[in-house]
């Protein structure tokens, strides 16, 4: 018995030091920061699946990821390409995916109208037209956004040109060029992801916990991507050194400017160069989070460490990420461009059109809107004309700050009520923080894509207040988009029926276009979501099993549809 009682204290003891030593690496120990894959050329294959990871001690954590257990590859794309995407969503639920930052048609724009249900390809084409800068792709399915991202789906696009190309900046991806993702997640007793605050307890940087990286003593780029659910970082390093601001969401700045912090949003990207070149080899300086002493609005400065709004991190500066400084490499950037790109920005005397939105409701426990309407998908709010200069100002006379983002556009910051629009945050913008008690305009050109159909969203960007309904829509249209156009339905044929490999659709009306093709299977699954395809190749069904199939050819000037049956050998 006192043999048996000290064999159990012993276990109790080891278990205890076991946990112990657990809880201590957590909060001591490095892991090697995760740098993405990349994809490059112009097909891109992206697989959505349901995974786990193990991020700590016990239970594994049940995530989601993009090629991926977390997280998703980093997809490098040229100005001038034409991509075609092919997303597989192999979730156990309806996702779209949306390309952050992009100009592309409304309707491959991965918005909340494009949902692709659990088992289905969802190919999205575009010519990038943007300049070489960072976007990134997510979810953005109404009302779970934050559920998954927290998941884990998610990855950056870089966008490469010849104007970036021909500047001596560091663009070796993962040794001097380097994607960081900054986020935080909470973990119950199981290692779940938990969301019953806004703000993680603890720091996460490209899906790793408590990261490291060695980086080559010379000018490296970071590419900072605020992926939080609402929390803002005041970035700077621990040594306070200055560093240079080299681009905005949309592009690179005409000029680098040195500063020695920077706010970002959730959302916001910002490139910056920081000069490693003076540090010793074996050194270590720490990209850190000053989020201290900020009154409340600041999301994630508020005092408490528990509750809806709680979290370790909360009003405390904090570690983002810790930087071992190793040998250069050889064709190290030793200096900083004086000068980067030539932008000519809008300004306010461009603008043709204004739009004023508020931030309104809000009160404690109750959802935040524009103007007190709910989002509702089937509510148009804004009608812009293709190739509008317009000036949008946001007010918030609102009891917190937000992050507001508009997709379509990059747009130019002209003023900003709290104060001189920074140097910092000068160029090129597709997500601004909007300051509690703060009035923002911007000006931006809608043009390219008319799509009376599909909208483009307006949103803020802290998942749980898109989510609740801070969140409206807008449809750029041209003449032809207004006219009504009194045409009889689509008729096509579809052949050879029985199929083996690939099917051809040719239309009745030579003229006739398809603006969205969606397959289903003899039980109603979606097969294949098809927006504006292009028919001349054919359609590949080698992979459907043998049966009867639908078509539904929803016709590009009436968006009538019209549904056909074909048969699968
Ligand atoms: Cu980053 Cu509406 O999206
Ligand atoms: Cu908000």
């Amino acid at each position: 018995m006192i043999i048996h009682s000290i064999k159990l204290r012993f276990l109790y003891l080891t278990t205890a030091l076991v946990l112990f030593f657990s809880v201590n690496s957590a909060i001591g120990q490095y892991n090697a920061l995760h740098i993405p894959d990349t994809l490059s050329g112009t097909t891109f294959n992206l697989n959505m699946k349901d995974s786990f990871v193990q991020f700590r001690t016990g239970n594994q954590t049940i995530t989601a990821g993009i090629n991926g257990a977390f997280w998703g590859p980093t997809l490098i794309m040229q100005k001038g390409d034409s991509v075609h995407m092919n997303v597989h969503n192999f979730l156990n639920d309806t996702t779209t995916l949306h390309w952050h930052g992009m100009h592309l048609p409304a309707v491959m724009d991965g918005g909340p109208h494009q949902t692709i249900p659990p088992g289905t390809i969802w190919q999205p084409y575009w010519k990038v037209t943007n300049n070489a800068t960072t976007f990134w792709y997510h979810p953005h399915l109404h009302m779970k956004t934050e559920e998954q991202l927290i998941d884990g789906l998610g990855g950056f696009i870089i966008i490469r040109d010849a104007a970036e190309a021909a500047l001596a900046l560091p663009r070796t991806y993962g040794v001097d060029d380097i994607p960081l993702a900054l986020t935080s997640r909470s973990f119950n007793a199981s290692n779940a992801f938990t969301a019953t605050s806004a703000y993680g307890d603890y720091e996460m940087v490209n899906g790793t916990l408590n990261p490291e990286v060695t980086l080559p003593k010379q000018y490296v780029r970071l590419r900072i991507l605020n992926v939080e659910m609402e929390r803002g970082y005041n970035l700077g390093f621990s040594d306070n050194r200055s560093f240079y601001v080299i681009g905005n969401d949309g592009g690179l700045l005409n000029a680098p400017v040195s500063v020695t912090r920077v706010k970002l949003m959730v959302g916001e990207r910002v490139e910056i160069l920081v000069d490693l070149g003076p540090d010793a080899v074996g050194s270590t300086v720490d990209l850190m989070a000053y989020n201290a002493g900020f009154p409340l609005g600041f999301p994630g400065g508020e005092p408490n460490t528990t509750g809806p709004f709680g979290s370790l991190l909360n009003n405390i500066n904090f570690k983002v990420l810790h930087i071992n400084v190793g040998a250069a490499t050889a064709g190290a950037i030793t200096t900083a461009p004086t000068s980067l790109v030539t932008n000519t920005y809008w300004t306010a005397a461009d603008a043709t059109v204004t739009r004023t939105l508020n931030v309104t409701d809000g009160t404690p426990g109750t959802p935040f809107y524009f103007d007190h309407a709910n989002f509702n998908l089937a509510t148009i709010n804004q009608n812009v004309k293709l190739n509008n200069v317009e000036k949008w100002t946001v007010v918030n006379n609102n009891i917190f700050g937000h992050s507001f983002h508009i997709h379509d556009v990059q747009f130019k910051i002209i003023s900003r009520s709290s104060g001189p629009v920074s140097s910092y945050e000068s160029g090129w913008k597709d997500t601004y923080y909007l300051q509690i008690g703060e009035t923002v305009s911007f000006v931006a050109k809608f043009d390219d894509y008319a799509d009376a159909t599909h909208p483009f969203m307006y949103h803020c960007h802290m998942a749980p207040h898109e989510d609740g309904g801070l969140m409206g829509q807008f449809v750029v249209t041209d003449a032809a988009g207004v006219a009504a156009t009194e045409k009889a339905n689509t008729d096509f044929t579809i052949f050879p029926n029985p199929a083996n490999t690939k099917i051809y659709v040719t239309f009745a009306d030579p003229l006739a276009q398809a603006y969205y093709i969606r397959i289903t299977n003899a039980l109603g699954r979606t097969m294949y979501m098809l927006p504006r395809p292009q028919l001349a190749g054919g359609i590949d069904v080698s992979n459907f099993a043998r049966g009867t199939y639908y078509m539904q050819v929803t016709d590009e000037q009436t968006k009538q549809t019209t549904t056909k049956q074909f048969v699968k050998m």
